[in-house]
């Protein structure tokens, strides 16, 4: 059975807005460049034109989710690679579904600070579960609302981004920004080890090599005004396309 990615995909979802995603492996910069974003896209398309929304949350569902996946409690912070994978895709069940999906068929263009990418980068090639790649397959497309079970190897119906951002930085740099910016305040994910990060580095990039119609890499280690321009090029041509 040969379930094609999702991002390839057209769908039968009348999609009238522009999907991008931001991805990034910790301390890329995406926060904040989308702090810049958010001030910045308002003033050239007007207030409503863009919806600014996150993975995990968007929801009050995906935001509780998201609570649980971040924690360090004890009790919370070991948890099954595929509960962990369920997780993630039962709080993009709810965000497609009642966030990304009506904005999208309504005209707005949404800015999602990560999505499927992160998936695949975290829980599968950082943990080196390549075993649930295909669980994985499966759980996404079922979030992002492809149903066509009778042909499952042509999954359809669902939103696919227009785009993938990727801020590809050295892993050491990152996770210094990364402390300086939160100090004790990281999540279970900035805590993993330093290969764990490698292996998140190299998952974004390959994502990129595997989908270069839909996925371009930016150099987030030079200044960050530099970042925060080239990530607006992006868009401004993505939006005129
Ligand atoms: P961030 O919003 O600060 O980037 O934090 C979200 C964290 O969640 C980050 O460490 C990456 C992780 N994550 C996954 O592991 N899998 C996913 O599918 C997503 C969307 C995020």
């Amino acid at each position: 059975m040969q379930i094609l990615h999702t991002s390839h995909i057209g769908g039968f979802m009348e999609k009238k807005g522009k999907f991008i995603v931001l991805e990034g492996g910790e301390g890329s910069g995406k926060s904040t460049c989308i702090g810049v974003l958010k001030e910045r896209l308002p003033l050239i398309f007007g207030a409503h034109a863009f919806l600014f929304t996150r993975e995990p949350g968007g929801t009050a569902i995906g935001e509780n989710i998201r609570r649980i996946l971040m924690s360090k409690d004890p009790g919370l912070e070991h948890m099954q690679p595929l509960t962990e994978l369920m997780l993630f895709c039962a709080a993009r069940t709810e965000h497609v579904q009642t966030v990304i999906n009506p904005a999208l068929q309504n005209g707005t263009h949404i800015v999602c600070d990560r999505f499927d990418a992160s998936t695949i980068a975290y829980q599968i090639d950082a943990l080196e579960r390549n075993d649930l790649r295909s669980d994985f397959e499966i759980l996404n497309a079922l979030a992002l609302g492809h149903r066509s079970r009778k042909v499952f190897h042509q999954w359809m119906g669902g939103p696919h981004p227009d785009i993938y951002i990727i801020l590809d930085v050295d892993p050491w740099v990152g996770l210094e920004r990364t402390a300086e910016a939160k100090g004790k305040d990281t999540t279970r994910f900035d805590d993993k080890e330093i290969a764990f990060h490698v292996r998140v580095r190299e998952s974004f990039l390959r994502f990129a090599q595997i989908h270069p119609e839909s996925a371009v890499v930016l150099n987030a280690n030079m200044a960050q005004e530099d970042v925060v321009q080239e990530v607006l090029d992006i868009i401004l041509s993505v939006v005129d396309s």
